[in-house]
């Protein structure tokens, strides 16, 4: 038995790295599946891609930090499958790099809208769908940057600090009503954002810092986006029951540790 049989889920950034990593992981324990992502040319060859697969998909290109979208991407899944189980609220960006005494008022505002408000809009308009249903989960994308300090990353850093917060806030507020809310602290993942990162952080550029943050982790290694996915999956589906407000750290042991 698939461990999400016919549960509807919305991934968002579904055309990235660890959303389109997720889906497939989600699509193969019988989700059907809503992508949604900003990027509509990306969006659209990740779910033909999928689609080919067998698996039912949605692709709605939009902006998880507008309203409007997030209005529509929770409509357009109700309107395609007739319910909603569950969320993967995972969209998110980098930003520029400077330490935060440099830091620009502008990019800070933008990157806070593209991390933050989206996870705040993806709950304020899931969140009545699952209580009217009576239940439904919710597994947020944060991060290590969300139990740490990051040099550079000042307003990156603070989104993910605040997904754990809404979704904390969330989980208090609904645990007695079957909607489950709980987020994951990825680690270092092989993904685009990372590769953004690392150029602005190094100056051998990628390898360089790919090889440096390996070793963050007790494994000596960084993730892949599957791994982060395989978490998703589990804690979205009815085996992770009395799994609530958590944030997981799916990090190879990066938390856990002083690397020294
Ligand atoms: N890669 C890592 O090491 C790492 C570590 C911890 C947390 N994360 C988090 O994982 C999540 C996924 O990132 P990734 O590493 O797969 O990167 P990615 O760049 O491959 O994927 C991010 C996706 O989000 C989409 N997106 C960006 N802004 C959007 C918006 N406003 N509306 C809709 N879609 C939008 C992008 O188009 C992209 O497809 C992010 O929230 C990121 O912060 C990544």
């Amino acid at each position: 038995m698939t461990m999400l049989a016919d549960k509807v889920v919305i991934v968002t950034g579904g055309a990235g790295a660890i959303g389109f990593a997720t889906a497939r992981i989600l699509a193969r324990e019988g989700a059907q599946l809503t992508l949604v992502d900003i990027n509509g040319e990306a969006l659209r060859v990740k779910a033909a891609e999928l689609a080919a697969t067998g698996a039912q998909v949605e692709a709605v290109e939009a902006d998880c930090s507008a309203e409007a979208d997030v209005r529509r991407y929770v409509d357009a899944t109700l309107k395609r499958f007739g319910r909603l189980d569950g969320l993967h609220s995972n969209a998110g960006t980098e930003g520029k790099l400077a330490p935060t005494a440099d830091y620009e008022v502008e990019e800070f505002d933008r990157i806070i809208r593209i991390n933050l408000r989206s996870m705040f809009l993806g709950l304020r308009f899931s969140l009545p769908v699952m209580l009217g249903q009576g239940g439904g989960a919710i597994v947020n994308t944060a991060s290590i940057a969300s139990e740490r300090g990051l040099a550079g990353a000042c307003a990156y850093n603070a989104t993910k600090h605040g997904v754990v917060g809404l979704t904390r806030t969330a989980a208090s507020e609904h645990g007695g009503q079957g909607v489950r809310v709980n987020c994951v602290m990825p680690g270092v993942v092989e993904t685009p954002l990372l590769n953004a990162m690392l150029v602005q952080m190094f100056p051998g550029g990628v390898e360089e810092g790919q090889r440096a943050l390996g070793k963050v982790a007790t494994m000596n290694r960084i993730a892949q986006p599957a791994e982060i996915g395989e978490v998703v999956a589990f804690l979205l589906s009815d085996r992770a029951s009395f799994v609530n407000g958590s944030a997981w750290g799916v990090d190879g042991g990066a938390l856990a540790t002083i690397r020294h």
